[in-house]
This record gives C-alpha cells, sequence and structure tokens, in this order.
C-alpha cells in the first residue's frame, strides 16, 4: 500500500522529535499503522539552522501555506504553535481536505469547536494526544479506556516546566529565574515562559481535557487561572515542615450548578501519590463512576515524549483513514455537534 505522505508545519523541538521517532521506530510503526508514514516535506523559519535531526529525504521549505495545498499530503501536522497562523493554515488544511494532528493546546482550547465542527463537515480527522500532558496517552485514556464512564472530576500536574521549578526549588533549593532558564535550555518551556508559569499553558490543557471528558465547548477564557510565578522559596518551605506539597493543578468537576474549571497551586499532603511526582514528569488523575479513581503519569513535556504522543494520532489517523469511511470513529475524541450546555464554573 501507498505510504501515508505527511506534511509537518514546524520543525521546532518536537517536530524534530517526531522526524526522529518516525525515522527510528519506522518498521514498528508501519506495522502498528498498517502502512507506512513518511514525513515528505517540511517547513521551518529558518532554513540554514544546524539540526541534529536527520531530515534526508525531507524537502524542507519556508512556508508552511504551501504544504498544506500540496495533494501528495494525505496528513498535515501543525507544530507552528499559537493561535493565530496556525488557525488560518489548520482551517485551510481541513477545507483542502487534509487530515490534522496537531500538539496545539492554545488553538484548541480557543478555537477547537470550530476545528472540530470544520472538520466534521469535511469528514476529515483532527488528532491532538500531543496537546495534552506530554507522553502520557490521556486523550485516548479517556476517549477509549473510560468510555463506559461517567467522569466526575479530572486534577492533574499538566505543566511539565511548573513541576520541574517546583522540584528543583525545593529539592535543591535553586531559584525560580536559575530552574526556569534550565527548563527553557532543555526544551520543556513555552516559546513565551510566562504561558507556562502563569498558569495559562495549564489552562489550555485543562480546557481540553474538560471538553473531551464532559463533551462541553472548548472554553478557555471561562478557566479560573493563577500560576506560580508568586510563589517564593519561603512557600515552599513552610509547606514542606506541615507535611505538604506545593504542586500547580488543574482541576476540572461535574458539580450541581456545572462544570467547574481551575488552575492554581495547591497544598498537597506529602504521602499523596501526585504529592510526589517530580520534575517534568506529570500526572492525571480521573474519577469515573465505574472505575473509581485512576492515574496516568509519565513525561510531560520535552521532543520525544510529545513526539510519542504526536506520532501515535499519525499511527491512529493512518489507521481510521484506510478503513472504510462508515466505521471511522469521528474526529477520534470530540463531537462538536453533540455537545453539553451544562454552564462552565470558573471562579472569580
Ligand atoms: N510547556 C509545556 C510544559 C510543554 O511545560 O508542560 C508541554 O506541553
Amino acid at each position: 500500500m501507498k505510504p501515508m505522505q505527511v506534511g509537518l508545519l514546524g520543525l521546532g523541538t518536537v517536530g524534530g522529535g517526531t522526524v526522529d521517532v518516525l525515522r527510528r521506530n519506522r518498521e514498528e510503526i508501519a506495522r502498528r499503522a498498517g502502512r507506512d508514514i513518511v514525513v515528505k516535506v517540511a517547513s521551518a523559519r529558518d532554513l540554514k539552522k544546524q539540526r541534529t535531526t536527520n531530515l534526508e529525504g525531507i524537502e524542507l521549505i519556508a512556508d508552511p501555506a504551501a504544504i498544506i495545498a500540496r495533494p501528495d499530503i494525505d496528513i498535515v501536522v501543525e507544530l507552528i504553535g499559537g493561535d493565530t497562523i496556525a488557525r488560518e493554515l489548520v482551517l485551510k488544511a481541513i477545507d483542502n481536505g487534509k487530515h490534522v494532528v496537531t500538539a496545539n493546546k492554545a488553538l484548541l482550547a480557543k478555537h477547537g469547536t470550530e476545528i472540530f465542527l470544520a472538520a466534521q463537515k469535511k469528514g476529515v480527522m483532527v488528532a491532538f494526544e500531543g496537546a495534552v500532558a506530554g507522553g502520557i496517552p490521556i486523550i485516548k485514556a479517556i476517549r477509549e479506556g473510560l468510555s463506559a464512564n461517567r467522569i466526575e472530576w479530572i486534577a492533574g500536574i499538566i505543566n511539565g516546566t511548573c513541576n520541574y521549578i517546583l522540584s528543583e526549588m525545593r529539592d535543591k533549593g535553586l531559584p525560580f529565574d536559575m530552574v526556569l532558564a534550565e527548563a527553557q535550555r532543555l526544551g520543556y518551556a513555552e516559546a513565551d515562559p510566562a504561558f507556562d508559569i502563569e498558569g495559562i499553558d495549564a489552562a489550555h490543557k485543562l480546557t481540553i481535557l474538560s471538553a473531551i471528558a464532559f463533551g462541553i465547548p472548548m472554553q478557555f477564557d471561562k478557566v479560573y487561572t493563577e500560576g506560580i510565578a508568586k510563589l517564593t522559596a519561603i512557600d515552599i518551605k513552610y509547606a514542606e515542615g506541615l507535611g505538604y506539597r506545593i504542586k500547580l493543578l488543574g482541576i476540572t468537576r461535574r458539580t450541581d450548578k456545572g462544570i467547574e474549571l481551575r488552575v492554581h497551586p495547591t497544598l498537597i499532603p506529602a504521602r499523596r501519590l501526585i504529592a510526589n511526582v517530580e520534575g517534568v514528569m506529570n500526572a492525571v488523575l480521573v474519577k469515573g463512576d465505574a472505575v473509581g479513581a485512576s492515574l496516568y503519569y509519565g513525561r510531560g513535556a520535552g521532543a520525544e515524549a510529545t513526539a510519542s504522543a504526536v506520532v501515535a494520532d499519525l499511527v491512529d489517523v493512518t489507521r481510521m483513514a484506510t478503513a472504510d469511511p462508515e466505521h471511522r470513529v469521528p474526529h477520534l475524541a470530540f463531537q462538536p455537534d453533540r455537545l453539553s450546555d451544562a454552564p462552565i464554573l470558573g471562579i472569580e
């Protein structure tokens, strides 16, 4: 069978990781997907930049818009980030009949409902495992493993940069700014790290989790959002003395009045599993009425951890696109035409 041909928008940390993983595990991936998946073309802002990724056989171009117009491209992988150019490109790719894989949480949290409606109309898929909790397959867990459950709440450490900062400040007594600079060097932080430390990135991810768990529209602007920028070494030390750890949590839960969504630093008793999630690791607790509480743990940021999720989506989309259209699972997680009208309760 002809390989599935991918156009990659963006060759940054995750883009490079995606090419590396696809190349290294090509045979296993082809076996699981039912056919080969190859990156044909990639766009990058700086074509001359020295990269560690082997780009042999991949056409490198400057203009991402040229990729989504190409008839030889089956799947567009959007790794540009942000929600302006990326929104235009993704909507255009959908309009051109391309399936889309994206790790762009900001884009989905703000424009997800619009994007999924466009995809549904066009009959293409949009997959986004890489948008939440890096390599942890949390979207698949909610969509597939927990699909029998009425979800009651989700609480998680969903920003690796903040968790890394809090861990390093507590364990090594390092200053906030120094640890943040290291998180940037390691490729964990957002292009603008204020998105991490102000809790915005976690709020983007929580918006997506809540939407797929409760079937509500993606409404990032309604989330109560407070980050870790105001925390000091003294706060961390006092919490420790009282037997607690401070973690930035994203929490969403079903209440009698509606769906609550909030991100803020939280004191957690030190004996709890989630209090012991350290460094760049993420952990997401999901409470379902049948299964009870279940915990998902893994690397929440970084090139190959996020690439693991992006490539898994490529495998999913390849399988579905190869299957008879009548037997496809629409859009792989989010059903924009069957939304609940439960009110969303951010906290003022
Ligand atoms: N900046 C994000 C984080 C990257 O630190 O979690 C992964 O989404």
